[in-house]
């Protein structure tokens, strides 16, 4: 389990479960690299300092190819190695059915939860090829395994990220590259508190609690422990999993 020295970039790391395993990360000895469109994340990146962690901010956009580039750029200039990643970044639903969401609706999601992970997991593995493996971890949902209703958009780009996940792992694997993604269930960050202020999502989410088998929803540091597990040496023979952290949801 020990990610001491481990060399980690974490996405959407100025909030939610991206903050919080940034913070058990650099409290367990790693080195984390903090990125997100927020420059909030930089005050996080800060309070670590503070607690004695090491951590820096790069503000990126991981929508933007030349962002991502830069982000490990960034990270290889501050510490000369990338060992793992978490890519986490994220945006909400749109709560619209399918009929009525916008193309640019569509688009954004696509571009920010499905494309934004390929354009980190490009630069990262190029990285990682060059000094001989890592780990790496994708934040999907469990709406990458099932479709949350009205949320068409956001349904297609987690399942898209766990197909991601699944060829990344397939081609990298000889390379000593793993990559795997978690299917939180509902975890209370802010993301989720935006959402219950929906009354689309609200009809659903009274439902939601009584899908989660442990009848409660998540914290963002349960996430944390199980990216901790997967970015160490504890997982070597986990690759192209796609994980669900989600207190029994998509088993009940
Ligand atoms: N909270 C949940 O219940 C839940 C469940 C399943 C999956 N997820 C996924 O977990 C991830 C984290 O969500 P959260 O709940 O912590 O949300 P959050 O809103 O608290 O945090 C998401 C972070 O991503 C950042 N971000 C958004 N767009 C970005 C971009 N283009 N580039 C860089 N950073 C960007 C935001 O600024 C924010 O800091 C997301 O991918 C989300 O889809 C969340």
């Amino acid at each position: 389990m020990d990610i001491k020295d481990r060399v980690v970039i974490v996405t959407g790391a100025a909030s939610g479960m991206g903050a919080a395993t940034a913070g058990l990360l650099a409290s367990r000895g790693a080195k984390v690299v903090l990125a997100d469109i927020s420059d909030s994340g930089a005050e996080v990146a800060e309070g670590i300092r503070r607690d004695g962690g090491d951590a820096e901010f790069v503000r990126t956009d991981v929508g933007r190819e030349s962002d991502a580039e830069a982000l490990v750029a960034a990270t290889l200039d501050r510490y000369g190695k990338l060992d793992g990643a978490f890519n986490n970044a994220g945006i909400e639903m749109c709560s619209l059915p399918l009929h009525k969401l916008t193309g640019e609706q569509w688009e954004r999601a696509i571009r920010v939860d499905l494309t934004g992970v390929f354009n980190c997991l490009k630069y990262e593995i190029i990285a990682m090829l060059e000094s001989g493996g890592g780990s790496i971890v994708n934040t999907a949902s469990a709406a990458g395994q099932v479709a949350i209703p009205n949320a068409a958009e956001y349904t297609a780009a987690k399942h898209g990220v766990v197909g991601l996940t699944k060829a990344a792992a397939a081609d990298y694997g000889k390379q000593g590259i793993r990559v795997n993604a978690i299917l939180p269930g509902t975890i209370e960050t802010p993301m989720v508190a935006r959402a219950m202020e929906d009354p689309t999502f609200q009809i659903y989410a009274e439902g939601l609690l009584q899908r989660h088998a442990l009848h409660r929803f998540g914290k963002p540091g349960e996430i944390g422990e199980s990216v901790a597990w997967l970015l160490s040496d504890g997982s070597s023979f986990v690759t192209g999993a796609a994980i669900p952290v989600d207190g029994g949801w998509l088993a009940t």
